[in-house]
């Protein structure tokens, strides 16, 4: 029999903490706007307690974001129960979720604590949080290598204290399905009251497992899946969101559950995480991976056109997958453009419209073939997540066999049109000479990666930068036909997101410091 299951999406929290997927406040909330269309049920925005940034970024969402429960996460500490508690004071819906760690080489080697201080603090904790919300939710952290005994006893501690939802997280990606199954199956069985809460599963990669363990989860009584978009998270990741999703949708006999997702946003949100963080899917990544409708072999592809479903077990437009069609060219109007725009699923408002057909035109002197992909790397470059302190309006290159040189020109609403020369191993660094030495800021690439965003020679390329401007960790995207004039796009994206955050800071000072007097 089919049961409703709740979709928690920890992306913005759980996907956050990996290396490289640091967001800001601004960021997560465009986000989080998109995991409301995608329809999940609860968004965990953050760890208040962690940054005055998660602050802000919790913040922001609990106020914009109507319909979803929003969460925070909170160790069971009393400052960090209340920051979640406040962060999310203007939420229509809040939960407070508190995790302590319930193991034995955690209690011992970690927070170097007894059983009895470990079962205290939780108690208290849930007590705490329940003085904000009535939606709290109690982690059992590294639950599948934790004493079954002492599990028992804490989630009937948390149970009695208020808790509503239960956590048993799979936290280093260490059991098998059948192992993972059998502990929800024992507790909720052995624990009194275990049918007034929701057990949730939250699943690490860590041996592939995560969407396996999850699902074995749903089969054993689990009502929650703890999931992030494209599997980002912690090392390998956490249990992918859309693979839970698909596996319930294409095999509704053998995984029995209901979902309010809307699989067609599936795609357009595994994008638009990627144009933030600058990470893509592997290709071959199950679901929003490039090659994950791609039939090369020839007898494949017979197949596919005969029949989609001899080698296809999701349409791609289930998922909401663009089909590459040639669309737009160098002659077409404004009106054609707002027109593909709109079936690509995107209303765009006047100001938007002005910005991007003014980049298509000059797109399609460069590229004679504009496809939908095309378009909507435009469309992720529209995005102006900082107000445009800088902006590029000259570049120009010289290199070879010579050490390269890059004239850039840069100008903006507080500063007077600028110019100067850099030089570097090579065109992408003499660029970001010159542009460091325009803002005077020192930076230093921790990684750039490119990204093409169409096949062909005069392919759009997409370039995503991590940089670190006076000792902040920023991303930055910039996409041209030119990979060098893309590279100093992003570093100037980046840039403009650095002076915001620093601007911003100035202000949070104030909120988060008063709220408490
Ligand atoms: O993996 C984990 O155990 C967690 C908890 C904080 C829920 O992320
Ligand atoms: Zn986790």
């Amino acid at each position: 029999m089919e049961r409703d299951v709740v979709i928690f999406d920890t992306t913005l929290r759980d996907g956050e903490q990996a290396p490289g997927n640091s967001m800001t406040p601004e960021e997560k909330l465009r986000l989080a706007r998109q995991l409301d269309v995608l329809g999940v049920d609860v968004i965990e925005t953050g760890f208040p307690a962690a940054s005055d940034g998660d602050f802000r970024g919790v913040r922001g969402v609990a106020q914009e974001v109507r319909r979803p429960v929003i969460a925070a996460l909170a160790r069971c500490h009393e400052r960090d129960i209340d920051l979640a508690g406040e962060a999310l004071r203007p939420a229509e819906r809040s939960r407070v979720h508190v995790f302590i760690a319930t193991s034995d080489i955690h209690l011992q080697h970690k927070l170097r604590i007894d059983k009895d201080e470990c079962l205290e603090r939780a108690r208290a904790s849930v007590r705490r949080a329940r003085q904000f919300t009535n939606d709290v939710e109690f982690s059992a952290e590294d639950a599948s290598r934790s004493d079954l005994d002492f599990l028992c006893r804490i989630v009937e501690a948390a149970i009695q204290e208020g808790a509503t939802t239960i956590n048993l997280p799979d936290t280093v990606g260490y059991a098998m399905p059948s192992e993972y199954g059998a502990m929800f199956r024992r507790v909720r069985e052995r624990v009194p009251n275990s049918d007034k809460v929701v057990f949730s599963a939250h699943c690490h990669d860590d041996l592939g497992l995560a969407v396996a363990n999850s699902l074995a989860a749903i089969d054993a009584g689990a009502g929650q899946v703890e999931c992030t978009v494209n599997g980002i998270g912690e090392r390998a990741g956490n249990a992918a969101l859309e693979e839970i999703v698909m596996a319930g949708h294409v095999r509704p006999q053998a995984v029995a559950f209901r979902c309010r997702i809307n699989t067609r946003e599936i795609f357009r949100t595994s994008q638009l995480l990627s144009h933030v963080t600058g990470a893509f899917p592997q290709p071959n990544k199950a679901v929003v991976g490039r090659n994950a409708f791609a039939h090369e072999a020839g007898i494949h592809q017979h197949g596919v056109m005969q029949n989609g479903l001899t080698y296809e077990i999701i349409r791609p437009e289930t998922v909401g997958v663009p089909r590459s069609t040639l669309v737009l060219g160098k002659h077409s109007g404004r009106h054609a453009l707002e027109r593909r725009y709109r079936e690509l699923g995107y209303e765009l408002d006047e100001p938007t419209l002005e910005w991007l057909y003014r980049e298509f035109t000059s797109l399609a002197d460069r590229k004679q073939e504009i496809l939908d992909e095309d378009l909507l790397a435009l469309l992720h470059e529209s995005f102006h997540d900082a107000p445009e302190s800088y902006q590029l309006t000259y570049l120009k290159v010289l290199c070879g066999t010579v050490s390269a040189t890059a004239d850039v020109t840069l100008t903006g609403p507080w500063m007077r049109e600028r110019s100067l020369s850099g030089t570097g191993n090579g065109p992408i660094a003499a660029a970001f000479a010159a542009i460091s030495s325009i803002v005077e800021r020192q930076i230093e690439v921790l990684n750039l990666s490119l990204q093409s965003v169409t096949p062909g020679r005069d392919s759009v390329g997409h370039v995503f930068l991590q940089v670190r401007i006076d000792g902040k960790t920023l991303t930055g995207h910039g996409a041209s036909t030119d990979v060098v004039e893309a590279s100093a796009r992003a570093m100037v994206h980046a840039l403009n997101k650095a002076n915001f955050a620093d601007r911003l800071e100035d202000k949070s000072l104030n909120n988060v410091y008063l709220w408490g007097v």
